[in-house]
């Protein structure tokens, strides 16, 4: 077996990679400020898009302190650790408030402190059959995670949950819940797709910021996936080839949605929906996949 794939391990029912399971003890200790924002996804669901809109809005709009770091700096990501790497709280530590962070925890893992003190959460959900294809070409790639096997064999493990982070089915219901208790601005990875604009409104609004037009028309234009893919502080290239291969398949790969459908077969695609027929039933939330 290659020693740098260890297996995943799991914490209080949850699996994540062996790095990320070493954080979580020491990550209940974050102490929140009340200004700080967290950005929360499942992963593959547009974490960094929204994490770079969010920079940009910080910052006015203004590129090149956008470009003063990569994207683990400026929005410090809570339970990264890894080989080579300051960890994600100690990435936290020289951070300036107003803090960005990034999380992908499920809530049973989560600071309590966050809840507690009901810190601002944006959420982004993405379509569950483009995550597993971009889960599985991550997988591939980000080599502090198991080996993805085949893809007919790694979307029955997303589907039963036996990923790291664990059910995709769970974390999107759970978290789409908190919007009753807590204040979370909900979006879809699909809706800034099809109007990048109206989403980075709706952002602006909830953290209670306003922007020229031309300013936020900036944002749209340095945030589309063209720009980000070859801007180094937002793709992820920095990083020691230990933790991503970006030869064996991009961090940005496609940007699209309904990707799945190079993927998936028939078969496969009718097992998914009686699948996720059954995990989604009784929940209100609705995902495009035809864009
Ligand atoms: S991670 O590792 O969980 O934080 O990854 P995350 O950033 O959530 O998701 C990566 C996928 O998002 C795509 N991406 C984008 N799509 C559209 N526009 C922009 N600007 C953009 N930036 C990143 C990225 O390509 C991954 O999706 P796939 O389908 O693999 O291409």
């Amino acid at each position: 077996q290659d020693t740098s794939r260890p297996p995943l391990k799991y914490v209080k029912g949850v699996p994540l990679i062996k790095y990320f399971a070493e954080a979580i003890g020491p990550l209940q200790s974050l102490q929140p400020r009340p200004d700080d924002l967290l950005i929360s996804t499942y992963p593959k669901s547009g974490t960094t898009w929204v994490s770079e809109i969010l920079d940009m809005i910080y910052q006015d709009g203004d590129l090149e302190k956008c470009q003063r770091a990569p994207i683990l700096t400026r929005v410090p990501f809570l339970e990264f650790k890894g080989p080579g790497c300051p960890t994600g709280m100690e990435v936290l530590k020289d951070t300036p408030a107003p803090r960005l962070l990034k999380t992908h925890l499920p809530l049973a893992l989560l600071p309590q402190a966050l809840l507690d003190q009901k810190i601002k959460v944006i959420y982004v959900a993405r379509n569950a059959k483009d995550v597993a294809v971009s889960y599985y070409h991550f997988y591939r790639m980000a080599k502090v995670y198991p080996e993805p096997g085949t893809w007919d064999s790694f979307l029955e493990k997303f589907m039963a949950g036996e990923v790291s982070y664990g059910s995709w089915y769970q974390h999107v219901r759970e978290w789409w819940e908190l919007r009753h208790t807590h204040p979370v601005l909900y979006l879809f990875y699909e809706d800034m797709q099809e109007n990048p604009k109206r989403e980075i409104r709706k952002i602006l609004e909830f953290v209670g910021r306003s922007l020229s037009e031309e300013t936020v028309d900036h944002i749209v234009r340095h945030t589309s996936f063209k720009e980000m893919k070859k801007n180094p502080m937002a793709n992820y290239s920095t990083l020691p080839v230990e933790i991503m291969d970006h030869n064996i398949s991009a961090f940005m790969r496609k940007g699209i949605t309904g990707d799945w459908k190079t993927m998936f077969t028939v078969a496969q695609n009718e097992r998914f929906d009686a699948h996720y027929a059954e995990k989604m039933a009784g929940c209100n939330l609705k995902f495009h996949t035809e864009l």
